[in-house]
């Protein structure tokens, strides 16, 4: 169906954004540490009109559902709640906001760490932005995302996603200060491609699991006495610490000088070293895989022609991402046919 068709007339706007993957820098964003995402070739696009009868209605094309939003006090659950949150937030921002039909098509996808709530909300505020001509720029759209996420999704994320949704491409790697904002586009490691495999294994427990680990996080800061654990370099002081925030606060001093150290420049084969190193360190420090990721992940890192493997995204299910020589793309095909052979249902979604 299209917007047509659902609201009865043409859309007066439409935007879209992509969403994104992490190639390291995995749970530093809410530590104000460093992150190194790209954009993928998967976009969510938002399509937008004025609604004459005074109540937001919203559809989604992938999910065949409209919700029409009744009561503005009560906000809606599932791929309503992100949209409802940007409108919010953008008025709590001083914004006028008139009531809007909004039809959403994704082919980003959903709940294997790939930012699609991101992607949905940053195509959400920069349709809105067109369609009232809004003095919004690009990061001030991340950060109006980012509080729709968390007020209005519960996940009490970190800028990470809407940035790179909102300012990434898929010819570079954005690399993100997420406490200054600081940023620079790198090229992408040389000869190589950039592979994603979702795990098959949905991410449960993933906001759970999340707000409990930002939370470790600042209870390891204030024990250390700093603002935040990017303001640790050392990794000898997490030593103090008590279990299990002495290994949290130790995954996210290593990977954030992981990050560092790519911004040095490295070889694509370093490069996978650090992306091996992350995973083992999101595995053990940081507790966030599952034995479907570990398990596809270590078929990718023994897999020649692969540089290096890890987790990417939240954690706890979803994605795995791999950087492969060029030309030997094959190689995760065949890697994703061993992990199968081991009774997964895996699936390449970059390249889509
Ligand atoms: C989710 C969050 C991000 C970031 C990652 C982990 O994607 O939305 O802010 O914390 O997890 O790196």
């Amino acid at each position: 169906m299209t917007f047509q068709q659902i609201f009865n007339h043409p859309p007066e706007t439409q935007a879209s954004a992509s969403g994104r993957v992490n190639l390291l820098g995995e749970h530093t964003d809410y530590n104000d540490g460093f992150v190194l995402p790209t954009a993928i070739p998967q976009q969510t696009t938002v399509q937008l009109g004025f609604s004459n009868d005074g109540q937001h209605q919203f559809y989604s094309e992938n999910l065949q559902e409209r919700v029409n939003i009744l009561d503005i006090h009560h906000s809606p659950s599932g791929f309503a709640s992100y949209i409802f949150g940007c409108i919010e937030v953008l008025k709590q921002s001083g914004y006028t906001i008139p009531s809007l039909n909004v039809y959403v098509q994704s082919s980003v996808p959903i709940g294997s760490g790939l930012s699609s709530s991101a992607a949905l909300e940053v195509a959400t505020i920069r349709a809105i932005r067109q369609l009232l001509n809004l003095p919004i720029n690009d990061v001030e759209i991340a950060q109006i995302a980012q509080q729709a996420e968390i007020h209005y999704a519960g996940v009490q994320c970190g800028i990470m996603d809407q940035m790179a949704c909102s300012l990434a491409d898929t010819q570079h790697i954005l690399f993100l200060d997420t406490r200054t904002l600081e940023r620079r586009l790198l090229p992408l490691p040389e000869q190589t491609s950039i592979v994603v495999i979702d795990s098959g294994v949905p991410r449960t427990l993933a906001s759970s699991g999340y707000n409990q680990r930002r939370a470790e996080c600042q209870e390891a800061a204030k024990l250390l006495v700093v603002n935040a654990l990017r303001d640790i370099t050392d990794e000898k002081v997490t030593e103090t610490l008590p279990e299990p925030l002495n290994r949290r606060a130790r995954h996210v001093v290593t990977e954030n000088n992981r990050v560092l150290e790519v911004l040095q420049g490295v070889e694509p084969e370093h490069f996978g070293e650090l992306m091996n190193a992350s995973h083992a360190s999101l595995r053990d420090d940081y507790e966030v895989s599952v034995p479907a990721l570990d398990t596809l992940v270590e078929i990718l890192q023994k897999t020649p022609g692969i540089f290096g493997a890890r987790l990417t995204g939240a954690g706890f299910g979803g994605a795995c991402v791999a950087l492969v020589a060029l030309g030997k793309e094959k190689a995760a095909t065949q890697a994703l046919e061993q992990y199968c052979h081991a009774g997964y249902q895996g699936k390449i979604l970059v390249p889509s």
